[in-house]
Formats: structure tokens, sequence, C-alpha cells
């Protein structure tokens, strides 16, 4: 990527007409960005898929209300938002193509899913060989899993749509997306469903990056086994009213959930800690850093508070200068990755010209 101009905002691409898309492909949710004269227009679809039992004329009733399926042998499998709303109706849970953000080793039939959920948010290039960056997570510290396999399938997904596809860690797209003020230094950590990212960026640059393969999903899960409760119930409490501020008065569920907020919190930053003291060749920072918090998980009122509680105790040796949400934290890692393939597109030009 082409490294952006000292002060360079997304704001300052307007009125260009701007060639380029941004996709974050995560556990949960498939995301693109593209620009539609100044505004950034997204399209998301979930990351899920449900089978189901079929006849042809289930199949022309899908058909005729555009419910996105694939075929495969005798299984019809209904992918994408409306997966979930099928599983709802039945009962039961929809399946994930995606497992701790890159393509599930499990699910024998994540492939031509994925490929489908890609192929809906992103539509037609432009022109051919339109640049598309998409998420990827960083290398996880406490997972053994291929992320190599994941970037090379996605990207032959694209290149058959008729895109140039470019990876991007997903944590570093936060940056680009919120440090365009303070030159593109700083952190972005992305809270997502199967994993926190972790970028610490200077001058656009990434210095270290990384990931841990606990976050959303993690605390459902050991929020269940801690209270006798099913992972979607949890989660559904957690989503819909969890506030991390609040003290006092809390269901059991509710503070099983403040534990394991803690926890996860306390697990990143120490992590962080550990990752800045073993860079050698830390660039000199003439003032504090700023950190940007994103993520599904990080939407829980009290989420930011209780991060810079923990951080006020847990210190990292670097200055840090202020902790802030990021602006749409469930669409910042695809606006991230649309400024990268905008200003790669801006440099395509000048170079025809
Ligand atoms: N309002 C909310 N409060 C708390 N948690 C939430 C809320 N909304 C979503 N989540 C949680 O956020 C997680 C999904 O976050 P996000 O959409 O950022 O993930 P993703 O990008 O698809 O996954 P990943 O980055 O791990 O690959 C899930 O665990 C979900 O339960
Ligand atoms: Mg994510």
């Amino acid at each position: 990527m082409t490294k952006p101009k000292k002060g360079m905002k997304i704001e300052s691409l307007k009125g260009q007409i701007q060639k380029g898309k941004g996709v974050d492909i995560g556990t949960m949710f498939v995301k693109c960005a593209h620009k539609e004269s100044d505004d950034v227009v997204f399209k998301s679809q979930r990351n899920a898929f449900f089978d189901i039992e079929h006849t042809d004329f289930t199949k022309k009733i899908l058909d005729n209300s555009g419910v996105r399926y694939i075929i495969k042998e005798n299984n019809l499998y209904i992918v994408g938002d409306e997966a979930l709303e099928f599983a709802n109706m039945f009962n039961k849970e929809t399946r994930r193509p995606l497992s701790k953000g890159v393509i599930s080793p499990s699910e024998k039939e994540a492939l031509p899913i994925i490929e489908l959920l890609i192929k809906s948010v992103v539509g037609e290039p432009a022109h051919k060989g339109e640049i598309v960056y998409f998420s990827v997570p960083g290398e996880p510290l406490d997972a053994e899993f291929n992320v190599l396999y994941h970037i090379k399938m996605v990207e032959g997904f694209l290149k058959t749509l008729g895109y140039a596809p470019k990876a991007i860690n997903e944590a570093h797209a936060i940056v680009l997306s919120e440090l365009a003020e303070e030159d593109f230094t700083g952190m972005g950590i992305s809270f997502g469903g199967g994993m926190v990212n972790v970028c610490l960026s200077f001058m656009s640059v990434p210095i270290f990056k990384f990931s841990v393969a606990k976050s959303g999903d993690w605390i459902d899960q050991q929020v269940a086994m801690a209270t006798d409760e099913t992972a979607s119930r949890v989660s559904s409490i957690k989503e819909s009213s969890l506030d991390l501020g609040k003290e006092g008065d809390l269901s059991k569920i509710e503070s099983a959930l403040s534990i394991y907020y803690n926890h996860l919190i306390e697990y990143v930053i120490e992590n962080i800690k550990e990752r800045i003291t073993r860079t050698k060749k830390l660039p000199r920072l003439t003032k504090p850093i700023s950190i940007f918090l994103s993520g599904g998980t990080a939407l829980p009122k009290g989420f930011c508070n209780r991060f810079k509680q923990i951080l006020d105790q847990l210190k990292l040796p670097i200055p840090i200068g202020s902790v802030r949400m990021a602006s749409q934290p469930l669409r910042s890692v695809a606006k991230g990755a649309l400024v990268a393939a905008n200003a790669d597109e801006s440099r395509c030009k000048l170079l025809v010209k």
C-alpha cells in the first residue's frame, strides 16, 4: 500500500472518483465498504449457513424470494442473513464457515459458502483489476491455524470475480480508519467474535500485529459453562443489555460476563505489553499514542472505561494518550480497508497519467 500523506484524511479524498473496495471478512459478518460520491456505503451479510431438507418446490420458493443458497450433493444450505431467520424458525443454531477468523477446517462446505457471501457483498468490479483490500487476522499467539491458506483462498475468490485483491491486517485497517489525524501512528484493537486483533502502527507502517483466539465467542462459552446456561442465551443477554459500568445488583450471568470481560481485557493488555517489550527497534514516539477500540465485543456500555481502568493498573511501557472507541465499531475494519484501496487506486491513476 502507498504510504498515505502526512495528515491525510478520508475526507481529503472528497470529490474524486474513487475506485477500490474494502472487505472485512469476520467470523460473524462479511462486510464491504465502497464510495458513492462522498459517502461510504456498506453492505453486510451474516457469515453463517443453515441446511434444510429440500424439494424442487422449496427451491422454487427460495428462488422467487431471492434467498441465497447453495446445493451440494443432496443438501441445500441457506447462506447469509436468511440462515439466521431459518435457524430461529426451526429453533436451531446456524453453522459458520469461518472459525476464529479463518476458513473453518471442520466445515467441509465452508469454501463455496464463503465464496457466495463474498460475492454477494462485493458485487462486480468497477473495472477489471479494481483493487480490493480484504481483512485478515494477525498470526495467533495462542492457537495454531493456517492464516496463509485462508488468505490464498479468499484471494482466489476475489480474482475470479475480476478484482485485484490485497490482504490487510484487521487491526491495521482500524488504524487507517481512525488515526488519520495522528498521521496513522497509534494502536488499533479489534474485539471481534472469534479473536482480538492488535496493531501498533508508526506513520501507517505496522510495528507489530498479532491476534489472540479468545474474544466474544469465548466469553459466551465460558459464561455459559460457569452459569449452566446456553451460549446463545448468554450471547443474547450480552448483546442486548450488558452494562460493564454497572456496580452491584448484578444477575448471575451479568457477574460472570463482567468477570470474563475483565479476564479478556487483562489477557490482551498483558500480551501487548509482552510484544512491546520484545520489539527491539521501537520507533521513537515523540508524543503519547492513542488507542482505538473496535469490534462487536467492545460494544457494551462501559467497555472503554473498563479497558482504561485495567490499562491504568497494568500499564504499558510506552506513553498512552487517549483510549477511544472507533466512530463505527462494527464498520471500521471495512472502512480502513477501503482507505487502503482508495490510496492504491489513486496511485495507479497517477502512474497511468
Ligand atoms: N451490542 C453488543 N454487545 C456485546 N457484544 C456484542 C454486541 N454486538 C455484537 N457483539 C458480539 O461481538 C462479536 C462479533 O463482533 P464482530 O462483528 O466485530 O466480529 P467479526 O469481525 O465478525 O469477527 P472476528 O473479527 O473475530 O473475525 C460476537 O461475539 C457478538 O456476540
Ligand atoms: Mg472482525
